[in-house]
């Protein structure tokens, strides 16, 4: 069987999670890399082996002469539509990073042009493929919690009152983002929400800029909403000071603790900041450990999702994060922005909820 052959945009940070990953995935091979800074192409390009004659500094140039069926786009939203339409058109499939699109418009623009030009389109929502929310994931359709009550999802870090302006940081664009928090890792926390909980009827945010160096929101707390009673929230802050194993260190670099509580008439599951999970039973008495201690295991879910969308488009089933279902995950961002700068609560698919 032939291999599928990759051509990856932007050999920036993080595309060392695709390419470490697409690496371990059978059936595909590395073929491609653009990127329009030389030195950061010459660099991954060397380290994955890919010959010079792969080597392209724009899109339009690699979607001529490269051998391949599938572009990886891993560079920022404002870049999305433009190398979308120009894959879309040369009949390439696509992965698209998160945050997928800078409005809907633009989102549904994208879900059209891949749609029109008979490609498959998927969003790359990794969060959901850590190994802690498919442990979580699990438990529910197992049915370990029951009913649903209550859902608690808190995320800490001291990252962005170290982002001083000689401070040397990893995505250094952190600073000038005018919405920050909700919508880089909104991103990720909706789309798992959804994964986990389905899309909730209204939301109502606060939201706030702490650090003097960053632009966007930097914390804020949401208050979901469902119809059938279940409510949750999320209390989210990357300007925290959290108890650490090691002290921070000059390296400014996220240090991402999550937690959640999930509720239910017959169970409990604990999500600890160190990874690990506990489930408590219905009568509360003890709680065994479903999942030890680890870090958040990027790489993994990168392999996880890759795989998924590789064995997706072989057989012709749906992706999990097509570009359409994230219409809706991107509805909650902005849905966040917007009840923060009302303060008022914001609603989903209220017109369909109330024809029902
Ligand atoms: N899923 C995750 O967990 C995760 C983590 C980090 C970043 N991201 C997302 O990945 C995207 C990239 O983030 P990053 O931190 O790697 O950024 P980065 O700035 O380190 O890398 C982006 C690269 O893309 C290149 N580039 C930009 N536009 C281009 C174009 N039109 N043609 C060719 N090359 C182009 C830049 O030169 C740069 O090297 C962002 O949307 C970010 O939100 C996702």
């Amino acid at each position: 069987m032939s291999k599928w052959k990759i051509g990856l945009v932007g050999t920036g940070w993080w595309s060392e999670k695709h390419l470490g990953a697409w690496q371990r995935i059978e059936g595909v091979q590395i073929q491609a890399l653009c990127d329009r800074d030389p030195e950061r192409l010459a660099a991954k390009a060397g380290r994955y082996g890919v010959r010079e004659a792969d080597r392209y500094g724009d899109l339009a140039s690699m979607l001529a002469n490269a051998d391949i069926d599938i572009v990886d786009i891993v560079t920022g939203p404002d870049t999305h539509v433009e190398l979308v339409r120009q894959a879309a058109a040369a009949g390439k499939h696509i992965l698209c990073q998160k945050p997928f699109a800078r409005n809907e418009e633009e989102a549904r623009e994208m879900v059209e042009l891949a749609r029109a030009a008979g490609v498959r389109l998927m969003v790359t929502e990794n969060w959901r493929w850590l190994s802690r929310f498919r442990t979580i994931k699990r438990l529910l359709d197992e049915g370990r919690c029951g009913k649903l009550h209550a859902i608690r999802y808190i995320h800490s870090d001291y990252y962005t009152p170290r982002m001083r302006p000689d401070a040397l940081l990893p995505q250094p664009f952190f600073r000038e983002m005018p919405r920050l928090l909700f919508y880089e890792m909104g991103a990720h926390w909706y789309d798992t929400w959804r994964f986990l909980f389905g899309t909730p009827s209204r939301l109502y945010a606060e939201t706030a800029s702490v650090s003097p160096y960053v632009r966007g929101e930097d914390a804020g707390i949401v208050a979901l909403g469902y119809d059938d009673g279940r409510y949750g929230y999320m209390d989210m802050s990357w300007a925290t000071r959290q108890k650490l194993d090691a002290p921070l260190g000059e390296d400014v670099g996220p240090v991402h603790l999550e937690q959640m509580i999930v509720d239910g008439e017959d169970g409990s599951i604990k999500l600890y900041a160190d990874g690990a999970i506990g489930l408590v039973r219905r009568d509360g008495g003890g709680e065994s450990t479903v999942l030890e201690a680890h870090p958040l295991d990027h790489e993994e879910s990168h392999v996880r999702l890759q795989s998924h969308f590789i064995q997706c488009l072989a057989d012709g089933l749906p992706f999990e994060t097509s570009g359409e279902d994230n219409l809706t995950t991107l509805r909650m961002i902005f849905g966040t922005y917007e009840s923060a700068a009302g303060h008022v609560p914001v609603y989903f698919n209220r017109e369909e909820r109330e024809a029902t």
